[in-house]
C-alpha cells in the first residue's frame, strides 16, 4: 500500500518552536525524517531544542524569528534554505493569547495578538509560498488554528478567537490560490492542550468545566496532534487542501 507518513528529504520550517506545541511539532517532524528549521524569538530555547533533536539523530536548525517583522522573516527563511535546502513544509504555529477581554483591552494589545496570530501567518506563508512556487515542487502549509476559530464561549478572549477565525478563512482562501502550484494548505484546530500558553487557565475553575465538557474527559497532550500533523505534512495527505481538522477530544460536540 502506497500510503506514507515518511518525511525523508523534506525540509520543514516551524514557527513558535521555542516551547509548547511548536517544540513538539519540530521533534515529530524530525523523527519522521524531515530536516527542520525551528524559529522563535528565544534563541536559547531553540538551541536547547536543536541539541535535543540532534541527540535523537534528527537535524534541526535554530533561527531567530519574529513573525510580526517581515525583515526578520526574510532573514530566517533565507538562512533556513541556505543551510537545509528548499522548504517544503511550513507550520505556522507561533501564537499568543491576549491579556484582557474586549472592554479592558488597549489598542496595542489587540494589534499584538492579531499581528502575531494572523498577520504573522500571512507574512510567513507569503515568504515561504513565493519560494515554493519558484522552486516548483509544491509544498505544504499547515496553520495551527484553534477550535476557538469556529466556536465561542462567554468570557471568551475575543481577539484570540478573531485571529483564529481569520486563520481558518486564510487557510481556505490560500488553498484555492496555491492549489495549481501543488501547494496544499490546511489547518489543525486543537482543543485544549496543556502547554505554557494555558497552564494557569486550565488549572483554574474554567479548566475543570472544560474538562467535564470534553467527550474524552481530559485535556490533550501535544502528542495527540501528531496524527493530524503527519497526515497534513506527508504523502498520505496529498489530496487534502483547505481542510481544517479539529483535534479536540470531542470538546466542540456539545453546546450544553
Ligand atoms: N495549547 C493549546 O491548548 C492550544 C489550543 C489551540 C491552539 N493553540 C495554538 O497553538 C500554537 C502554539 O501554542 P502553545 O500552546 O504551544 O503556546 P506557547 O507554548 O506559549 O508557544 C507559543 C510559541 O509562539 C512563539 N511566538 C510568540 N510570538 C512570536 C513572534 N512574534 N515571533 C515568533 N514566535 C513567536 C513563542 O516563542 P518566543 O516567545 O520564543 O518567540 C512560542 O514558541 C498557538 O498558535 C496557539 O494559539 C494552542
Amino acid at each position: 500500500m502506497d500510503v506514507s507518513f515518511d518525511l525523508t528529504d523534506q525540509v520543514a520550517f516551524v514557527t513558535g518552536a521555542s516551547s509548547g506545541l511548536g517544540a513538539h511539532f519540530a521533534k515529530t517532524l524530525a523523527a519522521a525524517g524531515a530536516k527542520v528549521a525551528i524559529g522563535a524569538r528565544r534563541a536559547d530555547r531553540l538551541a536547547d531544542l536543536a541539541e535535543e533533536i540532534a541527540a535523537s539523530d534528527g537535524r534541526a536548525l535554530p533561527v531567530e524569528l519574529d513573525v510580526t517583522d517581515a525583515d526578520s522573516i526574510a532573514r530566517a527563511v533565507t538562512i533556513a534554505e541556505e543551510e537545509l535546502g528548499a522548504i517544503t513544509i511550513l507550520v505556522n504555529n507561533a501564537g499568543i493569547p491576549p491579556k484582557d477581554l474586549t472592554l479592558d483591552m488597549e489598542e496595542a494589545e489587540w494589534d499584538r495578538v492579531l499581528d502575531t496570530n494572523l498577520k504573522g501567518a500571512w507574512l510567513m506563508a507569503r515568504a515561504v509560498g513565493r519560494r515554493m512556487v519558484e522552486h516548483g515542487h509544491g509544498g505544504r502549509i499547515i496553520n495551527i488554528a484553534s477550535v476557538l476559530g469556529w466556536r465561542t464561549t462567554a468570557k471568551q478572549v475575543q481577539s484570540y478567537a478573531v485571529s483564529k477565525a481569520g486563520l481558518v478563512s486564510f487557510t481556505e482562501t490560500l488553498a484555492l490560490e496555491l492549489g495549481r502550484d501543488g501547494i496544499c494548505v490546511n489547518a489543525i484546530g486543537p482543543g485544549y492542550i496543556k502547554t505554557e500558553l494555558n497552564t494557569d487557565f486550565l488549572e483554574g475553575p474554567a479548566g475543570e468545566r472544560i474538562q467535564k465538557r470534553t467527550a474524552l474527559g481530559r485535556f490533550g497532550e501535544p502528542s495527540d496532534l501528531d496524527g493530524a500533523l503527519l497526515l497534513l505534512a506527508g504523502p498520505a495527505g496529498a489530496y487534502m487542501t483547505g481542510s481544517v481538522i479539529a483535534v479536540d477530544g470531542g470538546l466542540t460536540l456539545s453546546t450544553l
